[in-house]
């Protein structure tokens, strides 16, 4: 069964494909379409915006969708960068520069530099919702190390590793992330919504 992943960013659509490899479900992204779509993340929460995502793109194709959103929450900077994680170092910035946000605004904190990843999924038919939660909890350190995986992962060691994310494989950061937690709980009760 084809599902459609509102989402174009191309690290998130090689970690959600990856997790339903072996499922009956296809998934396809916006990338995939073709679609190139603004999609205004107006709410105040990660729930919010996720819904968003999936009901615009459901408007738009009448087909089920899952969506996310997750972001970075820093301790010693109040929960920032949050909701606003995409953008954090202004509108067309690149992961980089938020990166580079996020060291220089720790600078005056002492270590450790407590933080975690949040990711909520959704999955949106026309007629109902269904939503997880998923999270990783780590430290961010003062240099960005790896090439892999996307956004803030170069900064973010997970607790129990003594590598960024960025060090890390696909796969093993399947096993542990925020959005592999929440797309797994999904998958679960997908295959229960459909019973396949
Ligand atoms: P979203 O696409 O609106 O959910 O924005 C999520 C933003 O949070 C991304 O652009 C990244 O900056 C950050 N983020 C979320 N998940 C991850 C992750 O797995 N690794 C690194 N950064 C992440």
């Amino acid at each position: 069964m084809k599902i459609i992943f509102a989402s174009q960013n191309t690290g998130k659509v090689r970690e959600v494909k990856s997790i339903f490899e072996n499922s009956n479900f296809e998934i396809i992204s916006l990338y995939d379409l073709g679609n190139n779509i603004e999609i205004d993340e107006t709410g105040s929460t990660f729930s919010e915006n996720a819904v968003i995502k999936a009901k615009t793109i459901y408007d738009y194709y009448k087909e089920p969708v899952i969506a996310d959103d997750s972001g970075l929450i820093v301790e010693q900077l109040d929960g920032r960068p949050g909701v606003y994680s995409a953008r954090y170092a202004g509108e067309k910035c690149t992961f980089e520069d938020n990166n580079i946000k996020v060291i220089n605004e720790l600078k005056e904190f002492p270590e450790p530099h407590k933080a975690k990843f949040v990711c909520t999924a959704v999955f949106y038919d026309g007629k109902n919702i269904i939503e997880t939660v998923g999270e990783l909890k780590g430290k961010i350190i003062k240099e960005q190390r790896g090439n892999n995986g996307f956004g803030y992962d170069p900064i973010f060691v997970p607790d129990g590793y003594d590598k960024t994310i960025a060090e890390l494989s696909l796969e093993e950061k399947n096993k542990i992330s925020h959005r592999a937690e929440a797309f797994n709980k999904l998958l679960a009760k997908l295959k229960r919504y459909f019973k396949i």
